[in-house]
């Protein structure tokens, strides 16, 4: 039996549709991430597992019981606001106790749960500090070890390290990971940092515009993207536009136009057919010649971007198209400089195909 299952959710204000006919179950133990753009529906979302809404349609179930009309306190989760709260007059320690101590828990169990919370913040040390002495980030972290201390089966994370900075985020975020999984914890986490989501959860959540459009393991999410939408939003990709012209037993070929036309390993388009041909930034590979049996197209690199660990180019196609490439730094790895002739490659099979969508493909792209 799942731990939290939505069946048919719908959540409107007004004329808005925040969530759309919802299905979900989450099991006891998991580490589940919705991951969605703003106004997506996801803090509508973890308020109605929350019991903070209600909703108009559908219902939800906590322990194969329903709670559509259970309030908050006695669904044994806890929510942890987007625009955190702490209490101003206490300090850090009384804050992260507050649970505890209402909840009549031993002296010493508190002070232990509140220590091992504290430890994990990085905050032991300011524990005698009141909010207002504290950073905006510390403050968080404050309100992240109080959701935690509380003793909640249930982590509804709106966010939790959204006004973090980049470096104590992604140290949060397994230790984060770690102390749900240590605790038996299940945990629903809000975010709309795909790499967020990649590394902590066990399954991710896509939502869109109130709909769910994927949901599956970071890898399933990652390698199997069901939608244009799903490829853009994660991982990023290259968006060929073409026809198909021949589909045959070991793959479809598609024509880009410009006198390009390239291989696809998928056979599950029609002859004809309007397409758009995903293909992943550190799936095209450049070189200065032919490879064999794959798709070589030639080009010009126009531009170059250093992202850490790896390059980025930018390549002109003969058809005027540009397609971007991304090369990790390595032993044998050799720069190339804008003006230069190149041939790019990508394999057949790590093409994502998909219908040309009707309202464009900009749409089913943009603003991500
Ligand atoms: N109380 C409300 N009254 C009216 N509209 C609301 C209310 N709460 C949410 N909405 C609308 O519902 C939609 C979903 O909002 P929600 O807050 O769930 O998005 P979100 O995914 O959490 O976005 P963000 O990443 O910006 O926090 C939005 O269009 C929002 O304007
Ligand atoms: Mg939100």
């Amino acid at each position: 039996m799942p731990l939290i299952k939505l069946m048919n959710v719908t959540k409107r204000f007004g004329k808005i549709t925040a969530l759309d006919h919802i299905n979900l179950s989450i099991e006891n133990g998991e580490y589940l991430c919705i991951l969605g753009q703003t106004g997506a529906g996801k803090t509508t979302l973890l308020r109605i597992i929350a019991g903070l809404l209600e909703p108009d349609e559908g219902d939800v179930y906590i322990e194969g019981k329903r709670v559509n009309k259970v309030p908050p306190e006695e669904r044994n989760a806890v929510y942890m606001f987007q625009q955190f709260a702490l209490f101003p007059h206490m300090n850090v320690w009384e804050n992260v106790s507050f649970g505890p101590v209402i909840k009549n828990w031993s002296k010493d169990r508190v002070k232990n749960v509140t220590s091992e919370v504290l430890e994990m913040v990085r905050l032991a040390e300011r524990k005698n500090a009141f909010p207002h002495e504290l950073s905006g980030g510390m403050q968080q972290r404050v309100a992240l070890a109080r959701g935690i201390a509380s003793g909640a089966k249930i982590l509804l994370l709106d966010e939790p390290l959204g006004a973090l900075d980049a470096r104590l985020r992604v140290d949060l975020r397994t230790q984060l990971r770690k102390l749900v999984k240590d605790q038996g914890l299940t945990a629903v986490h809000v975010t709309h940092d795909q790499e967020e989501a990649l590394m902590t959860a066990d399954r991710i959540v896509i939502l869109r515009s109130g709909r769910i459009e994927q949901v599956g393991t970071p890898h399933e999410i990652y390698s199997k993207p069901q939608s244009i939408f799903v490829t853009s939003f994660v991982g990023g990709s290259n968006f060929l536009e073409g026809t198909v012209v021949e589909v045959n037993s070991s793959g479809s070929v598609v024509d880009l136009r410009g006198g390009l036309r390239i291989k696809v390993a998928d056979t599950s388009r029609n002859i004809g057919e309007r397409v758009v041909v995903a293909v992943r930034l550190e799936d095209v590979s450049i070189g200065t010649m032919e490879k064999l049996g794959e798709n070589n197209l030639k080009g010009v690199i126009e531009s170059t971007v250093f992202v850490g660990g790896s390059i980025e180019y930018q390549i002109r196609l003969k058809n005027h198209a540009v397609i971007s490439s991304r090369i990790l730094f390595s032993d044998t790895f050799k720069d190339f400089k804008p003006g230069e002739a190149v041939v790019i490659s990508f394999h057949p099979e790590r093409c994502y195909v998909f219908p040309y969508p009707r309202a464009g493909l900009l749409k089913e792209i943009e603003a991500i």
